[in-house]
């Protein structure tokens, strides 16, 4: 199956950048220091889809989710929405800087895929 490198580099703190990956819209995002503290100490109780942050990265500076919501598939806005994360427009779901459904009818959480970092420099999804 097809994979995707991309070299970090490229993509500056608090920038959330969009690539076709299989098909499908996949969102790199390079959170920042404030980001990464605000989504690691949101208490996992009052998510709908209960899941520490830590759970979701593999390295805090980057969140790497599919940009497909889950509620019908629609693909959300970077940086919108009310929990700095991503705005989906078809019927208003806000997802965090986690890409944690917080707000909206979406069920769960945006979808993370495998990948990995073979150097400091480089992110291999797929
Ligand atoms: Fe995103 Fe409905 S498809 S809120």
């Amino acid at each position: 199956l097809a994979k995707i490198e991309i070299k970090l580099s490229d993509i500056p703190a608090g920038k959330s950048v969009t690539f076709k990956w299989r098909g499908k819209p996949l969102f790199i995002r390079h959170r920042t220091d404030a980001e990464i503290q605000a989504e690691q100490s949101v208490p996992v109780s009052s998510l709908r889809d209960p899941q520490h942050d830590n759970e979701r990265v593999k390295d805090p500076k980057w969140l790497v989710v599919l940009g497909v919501c889950t509620h019908l598939g629609c693909v959300p806005i970077n940086n919108a929405g009310d929990f700095g994360g991503y705005y989906c427009p078809c019927h208003g779901s806000h997802y965090d800087a986690s890409g944690r459904i917080r707000k909206g009818p979406a069920p769960l959480n945006l979808e993370v895929p495998e990948y990995s970092f073979p150097s400091d420099d480089l992110l291999i999804v797929g």
